[in-house]
């Protein structure tokens, strides 16, 4: 490969924009005229707040994020919000709902058990997590303090295509995996979380969109550093930042504005999705497991049913110059995450390889 950039369907940390890259690049070593990188800039300087405001605006722009909801730039990862969630939300009946679909929705599960009466509104356990449950699937207790799903779940390739109708219980939804893929109506939502590594900047940012009015109400032994209300305070600035992600994030912003938001960029990343799924479907080899109205546009997870096959098929896949299809640990075969940034050109690359590998197998 040289020096040529691979198609990399890594599930994150995983591609970036390569306008991004090359922008940051030019600006690495004297951001703006300012003389410094902005890896190496206070936070609490003039350049770097403008660099804060602009993102958060453009964030808010670009999610039509409404009044009364505050966007917080958080360190921590994804996974610190499965803890952060209930300390700060479960105080007010001390109980909620979880759907577990996945591995990560299962670990937040595990967690807010620590904090309070959790419910299990759903589990698609029972099929292996295959599918997304339906609204009438869900049992949801009217008295729960928040009701929890993960919109995207990374490691099965299954994604929620409907927001659960929940009456009047907030609702607390990990996006790590489909943030800024789709638009979302954002007054549904009570939180919404995500890790950056895979569709908004490189890892080490937390992006957090909170309904204000939720915050203020965190069990008593709340760490400081896991109040809501005291980052709200201090507009995310309480303590350092994870400042070069936000300036990335800022730069994606714009790179997805320029893709015609996201309603362009919905569909471009179903356009996608479907070419791979179609390929899959109408090979003789490969079978994707999960149904087809669960589907993930993001991660599309695909195995041929022998070990040894899906072991060829990555080895082969590397040195045509792929990286990262080997499925997650957990559940074996293939994954191809195809976020954002991976190029259309990628994708369909990817299907000339399946299908030679179909013919040839
Ligand atoms: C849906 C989802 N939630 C949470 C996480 C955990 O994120 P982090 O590593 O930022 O804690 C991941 C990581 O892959 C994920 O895919």
């Amino acid at each position: 490969m040289g020096n040529e950039r691979v198609f990399n369907f890594s599930a994150g940390p995983s591609m970036l924009p390569l306008e991004v890259l090359e922008r940051a690049g030019a600006e690495i070593t004297n951001y703006q005229g300012s003389g410094m990188s902005v890896m190496e800039m206070s936070h609490r300087s003039k350049v770097f707040q403008k660099i804060f405001d602009d993102t958060q605006a453009k964030l808010r722009k670009l999610m039509n994020v409404p009044e009364g909801y505050k966007i917080l730039f958080l360190q921590g990862g994804a996974s610190s919000q499965f803890s952060m969630a209930p300390l700060n939300l479960i105080g007010k009946t001390g109980k909620a709902d979880y759907a577990v679909t996945g591995n990560f929705s299962n670990i937040a599960y595990k967690e807010a058990k620590k904090y309070g009466t959790i419910n299990l509104a759903a589990s698609s356990a029972d099929k292996n997590h295959t599918y997304i449950p339906t609204q009438e699937q869900l049992t949801l207790d009217p008295e729960a303090s928040y009701f929890y799903y993960c919109a995207n779940n990374t490691i099965y390739g299954t994604e929620w295509q409907y927001v659960p109708e929940t009456n009047g219980v907030p609702i607390v939804c990990d996006m790590s995996s489909d943030i800024l893929s789709r638009p979302v109506d954002v007054s549904k939502y009570g939180i919404i979380f995500a890790g950056a590594q895979k569709n908004m900047a490189p890892a080490g940012l937390t992006v957090v969109i909170i309904k204000e009015e939720l915050a203020g109400q965190e069990l008593p032994y709340t760490p400081l550093m896991m109040n809501y209300k005291t980052m709200i305070d201090k507009d995310s600035m309480y303590n350092t930042p994870p400042c070069w992600c936000i300036y990335i994030l800022g730069l994606v912003l714009d790179w997805l504005e320029s893709k015609g938001g996201l309603p362009g960029m919905e569909a471009i990343k179903h356009g996608k999705a479907q070419m791979l799924y179609d390929v899959i479907d109408s090979s003789r080899l490969f079978t994707c497991a999960v149904e087809k109205d669960s589907r993930s546009d993001m991660n599309v997870v695909f195995r041929t049913g022998s070990d040894e096959l899906d072991a060829k098929f990555v080895k082969e896949s590397i040195e045509a110059g792929f990286t990262n299809l080997k499925g997650h640990r957990s559940v074996g075969g293939m994954r191809a995450s195809i976020y954002n940034a991976m190029p259309t050109e990628g994708v369909e690359k990817l299907c000339d390889f399946i299908k030679a590998f179909d013919k040839n197998n």
